[in-house]
């Protein structure tokens, strides 16, 4: 058993093949654990050994210029460009990368130290970016309205429904109005009434039971974001939709509208196409394959 904690799908780089595998690895969380989510975190991620600096979780699409292309870009191109974008657990600053390139001013806020001074380096020839620290729960570096676009992409999949509260609360005082926010978090929550918490600990990738697409979309509604699509996701091809993509907007006035919830039983498909695209176009045209950086 791994004891780093694993994140990207299950998936095979490999000729383009069509299955979509099951990962070996799995991340048992200690429990009961006595720490808060942020700490947690913060260890488990000053600790992990980040061997291709987060590019290993692109596997499932080939690299991470498909798993922009395919996934993230297509899901962000309305809000896009935006004069800002908050970012929040960058990491080492894989998707920053490319969003960087679609704002004016960045702000990336990762709880963990070795992440913002890691992004701060890396990123130092831009100055439209600033990497900054948080408690785990707030954006306070960011002002009021300030936000045009707030992301946060494979991390707050990690994080209890407490947490993904008080970033709603958050988010709803930093977005300006009409400004979009797109939020990959934990479902495990949805099956917490099936699942013995000894199974739902057993679920690879670290997903946290307190949290699932309808808690986020009525602590959402509650703090006057409207929720506007949830995509429910079989991340770990095993049988579960452990994840949800939610997309909110910045509009009180229609808070209460029911949001539209997808289903992505095709999900396979998608990373299937992002690694075919990935191995005929983006490593045939760009060398060496998943770029880097
Ligand atoms: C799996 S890494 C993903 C990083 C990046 N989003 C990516 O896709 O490469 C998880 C990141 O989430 C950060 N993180 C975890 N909980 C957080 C929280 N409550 N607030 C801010 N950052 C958090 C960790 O420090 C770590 O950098």
């Amino acid at each position: 058993m791994s004891t780093e904690p694993t994140t990207g799908p299950a998936g095979s780089a490999a000729a383009g093949a069509i299955e979509h595998k099951p990962s070996a690895a799995t991340y048992v969380r200690p429990m009961p654990s006595e720490l808060s989510d942020a700490a947690e975190n913060r260890q488990a991620w000053t600790d992990y050994s980040w061997p291709q600096g987060g590019h290993e979780w692109s596997e499932g699409w080939g690299s991470t210029d498909a798993l922009w292309c395919v996934t993230l870009h297509p899901r962000l191109f309305a809000a896009l460009p935006a004069r800002s974008i908050v970012e929040i657990a960058p990491g080492f600053g894989r998707i920053s990368r490319y969003l960087l390139g679609h704002c004016e001013r960045y702000t990336g806020v990762d709880v963990t130290p070795r992440c913002v001074e890691r992004c701060r380096a890396r990123f130092r020839d831009q100055p439209h970016a600033a990497f900054e620290l948080t408690d785990g729960l707030t954006l306070t570096k960011v002002a009021d309205a300030d936000a045009d676009l707030v992301i946060s992409y494979d991390s707050l999949v990690h994080v209890e429904q407490a947490t993904l509260s008080a970033y709603l609360r958050e988010i709803a005082r930093v977005l300006r109005p009409g400004g979009t926010a797109f939020l990959h978090h934990s479902n495990l929550g949805a099956y917490a009434d099936r699942l013995s918490a000894e199974d739902l600990n057993r679920v690879p990738g670290g997903r946290r039971a307190s949290a699932s697409a309808a808690r986020v979309a009525s602590d959402a509604a509650a703090v006057g974001l409207r929720v506007v699509l949830q995509e429910l996701i079989p991340w770990h091809d095993n049988g579960l939709l452990t994840d949800a993509f939610t997309l909110l907007r910045a509009d009180p006035d229609r808070a209460a509208l029911e949001p539209r919830v997808i289903v992505r039983d095709d999900w396979a498909r998608e990373l299937a196409h992002a690694r075919a695209l990935h191995i005929g176009y983006l490593a045939g045209l760009g060398g060496a394959g998943a770029r880097r950086g």
